[in-house]
């Protein structure tokens, strides 16, 4: 008999749409038949899902957030357990984080840490690993690099910019080099540190200092510079990359134009990328809206578009890291007349919410013709469990698959404002005012456990299982 029936949905995965049933036996898929052939299998202690009108996804994988993530001497809000409520709510069943590695806290032990601390959480867990440095020691690096990717770590990220985490070109080439040969995949955070302190210090000179300067101290050729420098990295050596959060329509055609001279590239944007301009930077809730990289143009906005229709870009991410205006606001200067903050781009904290959003953001596209349910699907999910090394495992709905599943409502619409939305009563703002997913997740199953049904959250601490991933070489 099943432990679970998904029964009478429309089934939607990256390459089909069809009418099927699911069942599911030992937390897998052990069943995808004609709609209504699997009723023998109902029994006494049979979960049966309704999902007549719906859609029923594979469960959205978010690779890329923050939580639990020092910066500016302050954290985010979440930690991996309300970070399991909020990703469930918005249809995700794994996600990925990062280690923090510093001087003191080498490579594996970040690694270690990390994952201690997302065991707390209900999804399904995997952390990339943070290289600051090479280090002395050829031996040594590739012992490191060897270790991780036989721990199911082979993913890891490096910053071109901000000193203290920034990593040095030879470095990079370095890493890059024994990850190809070990079957590891290096990711970047491309921004010029060169071009982001000069122009800082230019803006500044001009006593420009309100947010929207912010996006101006980080232009497009602040990304575009270190996305090219990559790519000739990757060429050189013929390895294969990885660029996190593109923003900037130069990087979109730098990887475009990569990807047909057979650099081994692959590369993300992020839902505010893909929804938001920098026009949101202006004024006083411009603070709100700082990230790096920055938000740009419209040209910019749709041209990620772009990039993901042709598959130049081949996932979409949230970039979740969650801190309240009061945090962010924490170190800006008070007026002594009005008692107010002084805007000063260079002093917030950065990072933005997203990781409930995301899948709301993707059907914003849907909605508006731009993709079709099952690019959302591939993006959000599929492409995600390939690059990172855990599919078909995750990522797709087939027999032998775990039972990662959301079901999804076409009719519910849904504001993306915080009343909706299951982030801590502390962050008090919200940045997409006016959005309305038409079609948001109403059941969320994570290896054939419901984490979410009826607007409540069922996920239970620690019950999320560390996934051991490797990459096809
Ligand atoms: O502003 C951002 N994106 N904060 C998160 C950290 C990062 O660089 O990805
Ligand atoms: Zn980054
Ligand atoms: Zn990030």
């Amino acid at each position: 008999m099943l432990d679970l029936i998904v029964r009478g949905g429309t089934v939607v995965t990256a390459f089909e749409t069809f009418q099927a049933d699911i069942g599911v036996t030992d937390e897998k898929i052990s069943h995808i038949a004609e709609a209504g052939s699997l009723d023998s299998l109902i029994g006494e202690h049979t979960r049966v899902i309704d999902a007549g009108g719906k859609y029923v996804m594979p469960g959205l994988i978010e690779p890329h957030m923050h939580v639990k993530a020092p910066f500016s001497n302050t954290i985010d809000m979440l930690d991996f357990y309300t970070a399991s409520k909020c990703a469930a709510f918005g249809g995700v069943t794994s996600f990925m984080d990062f280690s923090t590695t510093t001087k003191d806290t080498p490579v594996l032990k970040a690694v270690e840490e990390r994952l201690d601390e997302m065991a707390e959480g209900a999804l399904d867990y995997s952390v990339h690993a943070k290289f600051i440095t090479a280090g002395d020691d050829p031996d040594d690096l590739r012992n490191t690099v060897k270790t991780l990717v036989e721990k199911g770590v082979p993913t890891f990220k490096m910053f071109t910019i901000y000193p203290g985490v920034m990593i040095q070109d030879a470095d990079i080439l370095r890493i890059m080099e024994v990850a190809k040969e070990e079957g590891a995949l290096c990711g970047f955070h491309a921004e010029s540190n060169d071009i982001a302190q000069f122009m800082t210090q230019k803006l500044l000179s001009e006593g420009k200092t309100d947010w929207e300067y912010f996006n101006q101290a980080k232009p497009n050729a602040c990304e575009a510079e270190a996305v090219n420098r990559i790519l000739t990295f990757a060429g050189l050596l013929d390895a294969p990359v990885y660029f996190y959060h593109l923003s900037a329509k130069e990087s979109v055609n730098l990887v475009r134009e990569a990807k047909k001279r057979g650099v081994r590239v692959q590369a993300e944007t992020c839902g505010h990328y893909l929804t938001l301009t920098d026009a949101k930077n202006k004024g006083v809730d411009g603070i709100n809206y700082l990230m790096s990289p920055p938000l740009r143009s419209e040209e910019d906005r749709k041209a990620m578009w772009e990039g993901i229709k042709d598959g130049t870009l081949s996932l979409v991410t949230s970039d979740n890291e969650v801190f309240s205006r009061t945090v962010k606001e924490k170190d800006l200067e008070v007026n002594g007349d009005t008692g107010e903050k002084i805007p000063y781009f260079t002093t917030p904290v950065n990072g933005i919410p997203g990781l409930e959003e995301r899948f709301g953001l993707l059907m914003i596209g849907v909605n508006n013709g731009d993709i079709s349910l099952n690019k959302l699907v591939e993006v959000g999910s599929t492409n995600p469990a390939k690059v990172f090394g855990c599919y078909p495992q995750k990522g797709c709905l087939a027999v032998g698959s775990d039972a990662d599943l959301i079901v999804v409502d076409p009719e519910k619409n849904v504001p993306l404002v915080r009343e909706n939305l299951h982030y801590p009563e502390e962050l008090d703002y919200n940045l997409y005012e006016g959005f309305v997913s038409r079609g948001w997740p109403v059941c969320t199953v994570r290896r054939g456990e419901i984490l979410v049904e009826n607007g409540e959250f069922k996920g239970k601490r620690n019950s999320g299982r560390l996934l051991r991933r490797r990459l096809k070489r």
